[in-house]
């Protein structure tokens, strides 16, 4: 029986499926790297020494996904796929809602097809808006201020609605706070698209000389340095909760969200500190204004997740700047090698199988 990753070659489904092949999981990839590239997929492999079957293939298109679903045995699906960038999704949204909802349609659609009844769905702390306080915990309020972040709340709420009409499904719904950090072999990690949005890219991108020097956004938050509070959780850790939650909805049914975040808050400039003492490089800033749409502080309740996943982030500050630091100067250009796609077959090598588009 075999676990479907959607998105497993993007930043947090790599990630999660090294965690999930070095736990004995079989597991089937399907990606069609709009924002990852094919090198991720032959580094899980070198990291782990494990082989796995690759698709190719878009989530829209429903007759390859299918053929997935006739040549597998899936057992449950963990979904990562989808457009991300909050500031992107302002300018896009029509794309933001088509890709990521009908994708998922086109995917519970197909899972209930096949009886395949399991989902662990990846959705984000950006359900909740602008948080009256914190730490949030998973009833605290929802109000998804873009359009990005409005395709996570649809999709959670669709999730629900599929429970209520079929009880048999079994669906975790994970809720991510600020991801960062890589795998300790610096062979994979975060790889945006031209000039980072988030944080911790971009710091990584100054300390190795790409980037001239840090815009801080705005420093008059009524936080203890005026500079924003996120709470940061390791990318390996975020990966063994998807483990838990796979766990969760494999031996359960139901439908539960869980907040996954440390429940601990650092600032820009705390952040800043931490890297350079990781990098030994000086991390040149100037304060901007505040970014629009930006909240001051966001940080987890993460207890529900504790006890009813038996699940807890574990590694601190200094780790995901180190870990970071070391993706970061080992590829300065993140997954830069971009191994040729032939149709209709693109092998990367011998051990993976791949559908074309
Ligand atoms: C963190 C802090 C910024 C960049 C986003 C998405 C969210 C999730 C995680 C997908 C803030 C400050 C940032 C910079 C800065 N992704 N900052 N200069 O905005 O908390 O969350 O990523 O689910 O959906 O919204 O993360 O890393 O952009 O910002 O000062 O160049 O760093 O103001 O305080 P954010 P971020």
């Amino acid at each position: 029986m075999a676990i479907l990753i959607t998105g497993g070659a993007g930043y947090i489904g790599s990630h999660t499926c090294v965690e999930l092949l070095n736990a004995g999981y079989e597991i089937v990839v399907l990606d069609n790297f709009i924002n990852s590239k094919p090198e991720a997929i032959k580094r899980i492999t070198e990291i782990t020494g494990c082989t796995f079957k690759f698709y190719y293939n878009d989530l829209l298109d429903k007759k390859s996904l299918e053929e997935i679903f006739l040549e597998n045995k899936i057992e449950a699906v963990i979904h990562f796929a989808g457009l991300k960038a909050v500031g992107e999704s302002v300018y896009i949204p029509l794309q933001y809602y088509h890709n990521n909802i009908l994708s998922t349609l086109v995917l519970c659609e197909t899972m209930k097809k096949y009886n395949v009844k399991k989902l662990v769905f990846s959705s984000s702390a950006t359900v909740y808006g602008a948080p009256e306080k914190c730490p949030i915990s998973e009833n605290s309020p929802l109000r998804a201020l873009n359009p990005y972040g409005r395709t996570k709340l649809m999709i959670e709420e669709i999730l629900q609605d599929l429970y209520v009409s079929d009880t048999n499904w079994s669906i975790s719904i994970l809720r991510y706070f600020n991801p960062i950090g890589a795998h300790e072999s610096g062979q994979i990690g975060e790889d945006p698209h031209g000039v980072p949005n988030n944080l911790m890219p971009y710091i990584a991108q100054v300390a190795i000389g790409k980037l001239k020097e840090l815009n801080v956004f705005g420093d008059q938050y009524s936080t203890n340095d005026g500079t924003g509070v996120r709470d940061y959780i390791h990318v390996v850790d975020l990966a063994l909760g998807h483990l838990r939650a796979l766990e969760k909805v494999t031996y359960s049914t139901g439908i539960e969200v869980y907040n996954l975040g440390t429940g601990k808050g650092y600032s820009v400039l705390e952040m800043i500190s931490a890297f350079e003492i990781a990098s030994g490089k000086k991390i040149p800033y100037k304060i901007v204004d505040p970014r629009p749409g930006d909240v001051a502080v966001c940080y987890a309740d993460p207890v529900k997740a504790m006890e009813s996943l038996g699940w807890i982030a574990k590694k601190g500050i200094n780790e995901m700047c180190e870990d970071a630091w070391r993706w970061q100067n080992k590829n300065k250009n993140g997954y830069e090698k971009n191994l040729h796609i032939e149709s209709p077959h693109f092998i990367p090598s011998e051990d993976f199988l791949i559908r074309s588009k």
